[in-house]
């Protein structure tokens, strides 16, 4: 698979592109907003130059990453493709309607995959001609920086797709895992309460943005906290992510989304693309990460640091014994998924067993009691395990 097109050239579209660009691919670059693929352009430039700088890849190489990516104007130009990885909007009728557009020019061996985070593989390959050429391949941000690659074979894929593009990360330096077409997949599926459980923190003002970063960071080695995550990955991905994982649960309270996080997006206040989430990133700020000033919340912190660290990750580890109850992954993908698709600093499963899983399953018992929500549920393995 040489000649690969990307649809989307955001965030994660030029990543990709990136990548494959950096694997020896020829890539084709295709956005719907023209002026977007020339200004994620223009800062792939702006990096390559930083990394040739900084010796981490020489002139040429940088030269040469930047000249294998050709922007196109029209989806057409991606018709010559092996392969074709969709990184638009997360919206399932505007992807279906890009890919039923794209089958029409492509050949019918070429491979589509979407970068989806949380839309259903099944539901996106099922409207089209060949739904066994599709299949989920699911970076994560920076895609050119973090190993992890799901891949996600629907109902309907072709059954050696799946080891085929793994094979194929593999060769693009990454480190793959095969997961189930469920809500959320592996990553997204085991994160969600590391974000909904802070905002639930900061919705009760018990404790502002930065006091739950900070516990993060400090009780549990997090690279970064809940909020500084939510400003890069982009408020709206995250917001949309959760909504769909909510749904697509059938309304489980677990994966309840937060009345915060939707005036956020609201307000357009997206994270660090808009200059402005729970942070300020932009110029005129005070400090250097100065509080949001639309984010009302007390400054007086009312629960610790530990008890805020230990309310979020035994929500944390809940999931991932869920998920290995569910089969959803094995133990060690499991562990390698929240290492190498989002950084954290442990395997959770580990990580229970290192805190012990009676103590997670006290916390939340605890939780359940205080609030009688079926949000703070165990898994029925958490209490069988020691
Ligand atoms: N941001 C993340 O951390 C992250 C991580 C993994 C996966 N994803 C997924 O990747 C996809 C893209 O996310 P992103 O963060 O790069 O979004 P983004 O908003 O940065 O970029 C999306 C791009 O898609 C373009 N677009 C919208 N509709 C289009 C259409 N009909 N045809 C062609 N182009 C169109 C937009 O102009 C925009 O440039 C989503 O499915 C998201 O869930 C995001």
């Amino acid at each position: 698979m040489k000649k690969v097109g990307i649809i989307g050239s955001g965030t994660m579209g030029i990543g990709i592109a990136q990548l494959a660009a950096t694997a020896h691919c020829e890539v084709f670059l295709y956005d719907a907003n023209f002026s977007q693929t020339e200004k994620s352009l223009k800062n792939l430039k702006t990096t390559l130059n930083k990394l040739a700088e900084k010796g981490k890849i020489s002139t040429e190489k940088s030269l040469e990453i930047f000249n294998q990516i050709k922007p196109c104007q029209e989806i057409k130009e991606l018709k010559d493709c092996d392969l074709v990885i969709e990184a638009i909007i997360e919206n399932k009728e505007i992807k279906q309607k890009v890919f039923a557009e794209l089958e029409t020019y492509v050949s019918e061996k070429c491979v589509l995959g979407s970068n989806t985070s949380s839309i259903s593989i099944t539901s996106l390959q099922a409207e089209l001609k060949n739904p066994e050429r599709f299949i989920g391949i699911h970076f994560f941000n920076p895609a050119p920086l973090m190993p992890l690659v799901e891949v996600i074979p629907g109902l309907l894929t072709e059954n050696n797709l799946a080891q085929e593009i793994v094979d194929l990360m593999k060769s693009w330096g990454k480190s793959p895992i095969i997961a189930k077409d469920v809500p959320g997949f592996i990553v997204n599926r085991i994160a969600r309460p590391f974000y909904g459980e802070a905002l639930r923190i900061v919705e009760e003002n018990l404790a502002t943005p930065e006091q739950v970063d900070d516990a993060m960071k400090s009780f549990g080695n997090f690279k970064m906290g809940p909020f500084e995550l939510m400003d890069l990955i982009g408020i709206d991905v995250n917001f949309s992510v959760t909504k769909t994982v909510y749904q697509d649960y059938f309304f489980d309270p677990k994966y309840k989304p937060s009345l915060l996080q939707q005036r956020m997006n609201e307000a357009k206040l997206l994270g660090r693309k808009t200059g402005k989430g729970f942070y300020d990133y932009s110029e005129q700020r005070q400090e250097s990460r100065a509080k949001n000033q639309y984010l009302k919340t007390e400054n007086q912190q009312l629960i610790t640091d530990n008890q805020i660290f230990m309310r979020i990750i035994s929500m944390l580890i809940n999931e991932a014994v869920e998920a290995k109850r569910l089969g959803i992954a094995n133990d060690e993908d499991i562990e390698t998924a929240m290492q190498k698709g989002v950084n954290y600093p442990k395997g959770l499963l580990n990580w229970g067993k290192e805190i012990g899983y009676p103590k997670i399953s006290e916390v939340l018992q605890n939780l359940y009691e205080e609030y009688q929500e079926e949000r703070y549920r165990q898994s029925p393995l958490l209490r069988k395990l020691n």
